[in-house]
C-alpha cells in the first residue's frame, strides 16, 4: 500500500469559503490525500483566499513567504492558491511566487485532481475559468464518514448585483442557484452522516431559484421541503440582500419551526445618498421597514449586519445616518469594516475619505454596536432557549453549544453529548458567551 500523501488547507473569507476547502478536501482525497492540521507535514499546501479588503488579500502573501523554507527543504512539496485571490491575480500570485505550483479559482476547483497530476509531474498549472459545467456535479463522491452536528451547504454562488465597493461579483461571477434536488441529496445525505443543523449558503442566498419538481423555487420553498428530513432539527440561511427578502420567504420565518429566529441582514450605510453610490437598491426607510415585517412575522428575532464607514464621500452626518440606524434597527451581533479601496470596482475611483476618519468613525460605530449586542446578550438571562450542543468546553464536565439565536451557550451537566438538543435557562452573561442549566 502506498502512504497517502497529506494535505493541509488553510482556510480565509467568508463561510462559502470553509465549505469550498471541505469540498476541495474531498476532490483531492480520491487522488490519495489525507488532511493534516499542520503544513509542517505537508506534500501539499493549499491557500484558500479572500479577496475582500485590501488586508485579507495581503495575507496570501505573506503566509506564501512563511512556506519559502519547507519548500527548500522539501522540493516535493507542492503549494497551491485557491479561491478569490486566486481567481482575482492569479496571474500575478504566479509571476511573484515561483514557489507557486497551482492557481485554482472557486468555480474551477472541481478540476484539482487534474491540475494537481500536472502539478506533480514538475508543471506550473493555472485555472481561473468560469467553466460552462457544474462543479458542483464533478464533486458528488463524498466519503461517507461521520460529522459533527452542524453544517454549511452552498445552494447558490456568485451575484449580480455589483454593489460600488465589493469584488465578490468578479471573483466568484454571475449568480447561480444549484437545482433543488441536488440540495435536498446532499441535505440527506449529510443529516445520515450526524449533521442536525445546515446553514444554506451563498453571496446572496435569498436570491436563490433553483430549479424544482414544479419550476423554480425559491428560498422558502427550499427551506419547508429541507424541513420535511427527519433528523433535521435546525435551518439557518446567510448571507442574504434586502432586496431579495420576498415575502414567502418573511412568512417563513412565521411558519417554519425548524427555520432558527436569527437573521444576517446586511445594510453596509443609514444613508440614503452612500446607499445610493454604494449602488445597493434600497434605502435606508425600506430597510427598516424591512426589519419591521420580518419582526412581525418573528417577534424574538435576532438581527445582525455588516457596516463599512469611510466608502467615498461619507461625512459625519451620513455617518450619523448610520449610526441612528443602528439604534433604531437594535443589532443581536455585527461586522463592521473600513471601507477598503479594491482595485477593479467603481469606488475606488472615488475621492476617499482620510485613513484617521475611517478609524475614528469605525470606534465609534463598533462602541454603539458592541453595547447592543451586549444589552441582548444579558437580556437573555433568566430565559430558556434550545441549544444544540456542538463540542466540550474548556472546564471539566462542560459542553458548548449554540442556542436558535446563535449565542454561544456553556453548560455543566453529565452525559451531554454533541448532537442533543436540550433546553436551557440561562443563568449567566459572559463576554462573549452565555451561561445555563438543563431544564
Ligand atoms: N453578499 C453579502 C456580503 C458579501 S461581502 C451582502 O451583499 O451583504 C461581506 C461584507 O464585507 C459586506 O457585507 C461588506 O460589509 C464588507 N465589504 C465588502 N467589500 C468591502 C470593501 N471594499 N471594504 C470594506 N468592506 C467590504
Ligand atoms: Fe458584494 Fe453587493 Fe453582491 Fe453582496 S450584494 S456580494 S456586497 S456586490
Ligand atoms: Fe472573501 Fe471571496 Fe468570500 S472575497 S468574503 S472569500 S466570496
Amino acid at each position: 500500500m502506498t502512504t497517502p500523501k497529506k494535505l493541509y488547507i488553510k482556510t480565509y473569507g467568508c463561510q462559502m469559503n470553509v465549505y469550498d476547502s471541505e469540498r476541495m478536501s474531498e476532490a483531492l482525497s480520491g487522488e490519495g490525500y489525507v488532511p493534516t492540521d499542520s503544513p509542517d507535514d505537508a506534500d501539499m499546501i493549499l491557500l484558500n483566499t479572500c479577496h475582500i479588503r485590501e488586508k485579507a488579500a495581503e495575507k496570501v502573501y505573506s503566509e506564501l513567504g512563511r512556506y519559502k523554507g519547507l519548500k527548500a527543504e522539501k522540493p516535493d512539496l507542492k503549494i497551491g492558491v485557491a479561491g478569490c485571490v486566486a481567481q482575482a491575480e492569479g496571474e500575478e500570485i504566479m509571476r511573484r511566487q515561483p514557489m507557486v505550483d497551482l492557481v485554482v479559482g472557486p468555480q474551477s476547483y472541481h478540476r484539482l485532481p487534474e491540475l494537481e497530476a500536472k502539478a506533480r509531474s514538475g508543471e506550473r498549472a493555472l485555472d481561473t475559468d468560469f467553466p460552462e459545467e457544474d462543479k458542483f456535479e464533478h464533486l458528488k463522491s463524498r466519503p461517507k464518514a461521520s460529522r459533527g452536528p452542524t453544517a454549511f451547504l452552498t445552494v447558490q454562488e456568485g451575484c449580480d448585483k455589483f454593489c460600488a465597493f465589493c469584488v465578490v461579483p468578479y471573483t466568484r461571477g454571475a449568480e447561480v442557484s444549484r437545482p433543488a434536488s441536488r440540495v435536498l441529496d446532499e441535505a440527506r445525505d449529510l443529516v445520515e452522516r450526524g449533521v442536525r443543523e445546515i446553514t444554506l449558503l451563498g453571496q446572496n442566498v435569498n436570491a436563490y431559484h433553483g430549479a424544482g419538481t414544479d419550476g423554480d423555487w425559491g428560498l422558502a420553498r427550499l427551506i419547508y421541503a429541507l424541513a420535511d428530513i427527519d433528523g433535521l432539527e435546525r435551518i439557518r440561511f446567510t448571507t442574504s440582500h434586502p432586496n431579495d427578502m420576498d415575502d414567502d420567504l418573511i412568512e417563513a420565518h412565521a411558519n417554519c419551526s425548524k427555520l432558527m429566529p436569527y437573521l444576517h441582514l446586511p445594510v453596509q450605510a443609514g444613508s440614503d445618498k452612500i446607499l445610493k453610490r454604494m449602488n445597493r437598491q434600497h434605502t435606508a426607510e425600506s430597510y427598516i421597514k424591512l426589519m419591521e415585517r420580518l419582526r412581525e412575522a418573528r417577534p424574538d428575532l435576532h438581527v445582525s449586519g455588516d457596516f463599512i464607514v469611510g466608502f467615498p464621500e461619507e461625512t459625519e452626518e451620513d455617518f450619523q445616518d448610520t449610526l441612528n440606524l443602528i439604534k433604531t434597527v437594535k443589532y443581536g451581533s455585527a461586522f463592521s469594516f473600513k471601507y477598503s479601496p479594491r482595485p477593479g470596482t467603481p469606488a475606488a475611483e472615488r475621492p476617499q475619505v482620510p485613513e484617521d476618519e475611517k478609524n475614528d468613525r469605525l470606534q465609534r460605530l463598533q462602541a454603539l454596536l458592541s453595547q447592543q449586542q451586549r444589552e441582548l446578550q444579558d437580556a437573555m438571562v433568566g430565559r430558556e432557549v434550545s441549544v444544540l450542543f456542538e463540542k466540550p468546553g474548556r472546564q471539566a464536565g462542560q459542553m458548548v453549544g449554540k442556542s436558535e439565536y446563535l449565542h454561544a451557550v456553556h453548560v455543566t451537566a453529565d452525559g451531554l453529548n454533541p448532537g442533543d438538543l436540550r433546553k436551557v435557562r440561562i443563568i449567566n452573561s459572559g463576554p462573549n458567551s452565555l451561561s445555563g442549566v438543563l431544564i
